[in-house]
């Protein structure tokens, strides 16, 4: 009889903790699926304010599709950033020579403000000419500069120097 009542005892013990188990694995995934949402709801609060309409779409939205949905909007926001980036590349604070804006500009940008190439602005007339001679030479060595400038006579080279070389003068005279 004693040992039936113990082994009763020892089921009903086990049976205890394995329900305590259970539950204790339950607080964990819902632990965890509060995070998992938590997470998303970050995610979505960054992407500026969503409509109640988009809300409501979230809601059905698997993961996936959120984070889809995500970067279809940061590429938008990029173009536009992008287009913004350009228009202001292309609005120049003070006029340059037809030469530097049909040579050198692409590149450099309607200022010098640098695009595919390093920024002018700011570098000496010396230093400029310096650099020209350098790349036309081949001794300092760019495909690009050395192609432009094989074709440009001394009096141009100089006389582009002595503009980029003014440019940092221009702007600031531009901006009182
Ligand atoms: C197709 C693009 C392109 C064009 C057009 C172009 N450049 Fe460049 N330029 C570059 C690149 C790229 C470099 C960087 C080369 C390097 O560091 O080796 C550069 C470097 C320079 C530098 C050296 C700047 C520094 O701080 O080291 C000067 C000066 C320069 N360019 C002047 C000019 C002038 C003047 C013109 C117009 C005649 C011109 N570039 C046209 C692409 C261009």
């Amino acid at each position: 009889m004693k040992h039936i009542l113990a082994a009763i005892a020892t089921v009903l013990a086990l049976g205890a903790m394995f329900i305590v188990y259970q539950s204790d694995k339950e607080v964990n995934k819902v632990e965890e699926i509060s995070k998992m949402i938590a997470k998303t709801e970050v995610k979505v609060q960054l992407d500026t304010a969503p409509t109640a309409a988009q809300e409501a779409a979230v809601e059905t939205m698997s993961k996936a599709e959120i984070e889809q949905e995500q970067a279809k909007k940061k590429k938008e926001l990029d173009e536009k950033l992008q287009a913004l980036k350009n228009k202001a590349g292309n609005v120049a604070a003070f006029s340059v020579s037809p030469l530097y804006k049909q040579k050198c500009s692409s590149c450099h940008g309607v200022n010098g403000e640098g695009i595919i190439g390093p920024k002018l602005i700011g570098l000496s007339a010396e230093k400029v000419y310096k650099d020209l001679e350098e790349f036309k030479s081949g001794t300092r060595k760019n495909y690009v500069m050395y192609g432009l400038l094989s074709k440009m006579d001394e009096s141009q080279m100089k006389e582009l120097s002595d503009e980029i070389g003014s440019f940092e003068q221009k702007l600031k005279e531009q901006q009182q």
